[in-house]
């Protein structure tokens, strides 16, 4: 079958084999229409609403020392923080009440300070908000999750990083992929939203193993897929590796729309980062959430997961009508609603 073919076959029926996933990924000829098509499923399946979540950096402290992260345990070069509970949550009154944003995003590095009973305060005190509430705080057990759950929080996000269990162990050293892997099993058991996503261009990844990340996707039935390039750290041992290209990590996001047509999929930050446009590029090749950062500006230049992380900033008033133009200028409008996951295959 031809690109276009493979292509038709996709919008049609949301299913791809390996060979035919890795035959797309790999014919550079194809990204247009590629972006057209999932643009296009993206319109047919959660229209042309833009869903925004508040993302609140409440500690950059983190046991692990993957070695594409700037976070990781080993980087002294960095200047660590944590945010009180009060500070947590005046960010999200503001996000909330001020901004009108309807999900706050509270992530951190694996930071073992907020125990179960203090993140479930922190979660109790959102969620009189009225606000959707996502998690994006690491491994735990499922009872942790359970936890979270009960307490009001409504997803969370865990990026499995790479389906290629080689690669995982060789760049997160210390961590098990079949733990990872429990842990999104043990969220969908949680009852919680499922949030996942990989990075592309890691040193060593494979076109194939990106096509088994899109069908793990399917596989774990995932309700929001976030898709970003690799970004080398001058701190970190990958500091001299290529980085990801916005092409190919544009490609995975648009697949990944094609076989998963309802899902929510974020315009990432790290598209952004790579190129100017890039979060648009997204939006127009399958993308329907942006996730502008509101964390203080003190405490933003911590969070440096890669260099240059250029996240959208709507701190200001002038900065949510800036973006709100944007969205405009595309043809799309900010959505009012909490932008769960509607299931429509
Ligand atoms: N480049 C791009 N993305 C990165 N992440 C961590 N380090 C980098 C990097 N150098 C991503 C990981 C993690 C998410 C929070 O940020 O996928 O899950
Ligand atoms: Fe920690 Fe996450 Fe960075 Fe790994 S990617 S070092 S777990 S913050």
């Amino acid at each position: 079958m031809s690109c276009k073919e493979l292509i038709s076959k996709a919008s049609a029926t949301h299913y791809l084999t390996r060979d035919e996933l890795i035959l797309l990924l790999k014919d550079k000829s194809c990204s247009n229409l590629l972006f057209a098509a999932a643009d296009d499923i993206r319109h047919r399946y959660v229209g042309d609403e833009i869903h925004l979540r508040g993302l609140i950096e409440f500690s950059n402290i983190c046991r692990n020392n993957c070695c594409y992260c700037g976070l990781r345990r080993d980087n002294h070069n960095l200047t660590r923080y944590r945010l009180s509970q009060d500070e947590i949550f005046a960010l999200a009154q503001h996000a909330a009440v001020n901004m009108g944003l309807k999900t706050i995003v509270l992530q951190s590095g694996e930071d073992m300070y907020f125990d179960q009973d203090k993140m479930c305060e922190i979660i109790t005190s959102i969620k009189s908000l009225n606000v959707a509430l996502t998690l994006s705080i690491g491994e735990k057990n499922l009872s942790e999750y359970q936890a979270y759950k009960a307490a009001g929080a409504d997803r969370f996000l865990l990026r499995i990083e790479t389906t290629d269990k080689t690669l995982y162990h060789r760049l997160d050293p210390g961590m098990s992929w079949q733990a990872r892997k429990q842990c999104l099993d043990d969220l969908r058991t949680s009852g919680l939203e499922v949030g996942s996503g990989i990075m592309v261009g890691l040193p060593g990844q494979t076109i194939e193993s990106l096509a088994d990340d899109i069908l793990f996707f399917k596989q774990i039935d995932a309700d929001m897929i976030g898709i970003g390039p690799f970004i080398p750290h001058p701190d970190t041992p990958l500091r001299n590796a290529f980085g990801g290209t916005l092409e190919l990590s544009l490609k995975v996001m648009a697949l990944t729309r094609l076989l998963l047509p309802d899902i929510n999929i974020p315009a990432t930050t790290a598209m952004e980062t790579l190129a100017p446009s890039g979060q648009t590029k997204a939006l127009q090749s399958g993308a329907n959430v942006i996730m502008p950062n509101i964390t203080l500006n003190q405490y933003r230049k911590f969070y440096e997961l890669y260099p240059g992380k250029s996240s959208t900033n709507i701190s200001s008033d002038d900065a949510l009508t800036e973006l709100k133009a944007k969205i405009a200028s595309i043809g799309r409008s900010i959505s009012s609603d909490y932008g769960f996951h509607q299931k429509k295959i």
